[in-house]
């Protein structure tokens, strides 16, 4: 049977992103893939209202309750669609340094479709998903600092497995990469690079884009933050800021300096794992948790929550 890739984008209709990641499409349909093309921009997705009403289904009655938006928009018809498929391509457009707000409302409406929950109790088919990310600028990586990684972090909860990632740089303007027939053929290199690993067995598959790509040598993020003590005082000197492995910089015999990842402790974050999730988990059992979990909490914050509901301010 042949391998389904999904193909997602949140840029302008016949524009940058829509273009590279069709590029990349026809490649896996070259390849024997069954394709599937989607424009975010022609669906109505509501903001995430954080009322958590999903999560709690989840951890306090093991239930998948969905989410209270189901009905009100097109969320849960594109995640069905994506569940059926092995491999997805995501492309967007940089606003302001990051990912357009488009793709993160879409993404951040996925908590009430937790793959490895819904996989647990048996609401979608357990498999092995992997992704292919592709972002756009009109600058170089100095203006497009947070796309990419922005785009890494909102894979987490479906647990999709990014095995490239494309920053195609300086194409401002309408259909501006046509002109650009280096991105063109690199969006062809990703829609290969998809396939290859689809043709791996899944505890094969792994990273198949630039191995120097980065300064992360695990998720291949260029983003790391200097490491703070954590909830439980877990502590490390540098930190990658999307998949949370620790380590620190280190000056290689060249003189450059490299991200290295502490090889005992350093992988116990990583958030690219279900295992390294779970600690996150705990981390709310811990926190959120605790808050509900004493009575006191919520009877000081009714007693407090008068004074802020009456303090008004002019608005607009
Ligand atoms: C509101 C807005 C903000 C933008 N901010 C950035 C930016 O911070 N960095 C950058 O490189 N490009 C920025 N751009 C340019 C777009 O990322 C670029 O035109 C991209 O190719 C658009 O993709 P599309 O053609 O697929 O829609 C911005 C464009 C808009 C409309």
């Amino acid at each position: 049977m042949a391998f389904k890739v999904m193909g997602m984008t949140a840029g302008r209709k016949d524009s940058n992103s829509e273009i590279l990641l069709k590029e990349a499409l026809y490649t896996c349909q070259e390849l024997g893939a069954e394709v599937t093309f989607v424009n975010l921009r022609d669906y109505s997705i509501e903001d995430c209202t954080g009322c958590t009403f999903c999560t709690q289904g989840m951890f306090m009655k093991g239930e998948n309750v969905g989410c209270v938006l189901k009905e009100k928009d097109d969320k849960e018809k594109l995640m069905q669609a994506l569940f059926d498929n092995d491999a997805f391509i995501f492309s967007a457009p940089t606003y302001d340094l990051q990912v357009s707000a488009n793709f993160t409302r879409f993404m951040q409406r996925s908590l009430a479709y937790e793959t490895a929950f819904l996989e647990k109790i048996g609401a979608i088919k357990t498999r092995h998903r992997v992704a292919g990310l592709i972002a756009t600028g009109g600058s170089t990586r100095a203006w497009m600092s947070q796309t990419l990684e922005n785009m890494q972090a909102a894979m987490f909860t479906c647990d999709f497995h990014v095995v490239d990632m494309q920053l195609a740089t300086r194409i401002p303007a309408k259909a501006h990469v046509l002109t650009r027939p280096d991105h063109l053929e690199r969006a062809r290199k990703l829609g290969q690079n998809i396939m290859a690993s689809l043709s791996k067995a899944p505890e094969d598959r792994g990273w198949e884009g630039d191995p120097d790509m980065g300064w992360c040598p695990h998720c291949h993020s260029n983003a790391l933050v200097l490491g703070e003590p954590q909830w439980d005082g877990i502590h490390f000197k540098v930190e990658c800021q999307v998949c949370g492995c620790g380590g620190d910089l280190e000056k290689g015999p060249d003189g450059r300096w490299k991200f290295v990842i502490d090889p005992e402790i350093g992988y116990c974050r990583d958030r690219t794992t279900a295992e390294g999730r779970g600690h996150h988990l705990e981390e709310i059992g811990a926190t959120e948790g605790a808050f509900y979990r004493d009575p006191k909490n919520m009877e000081l914050a009714e007693a407090k929550i008068g004074r802020y509901r009456e303090m008004k301010f002019k608005t607009v």
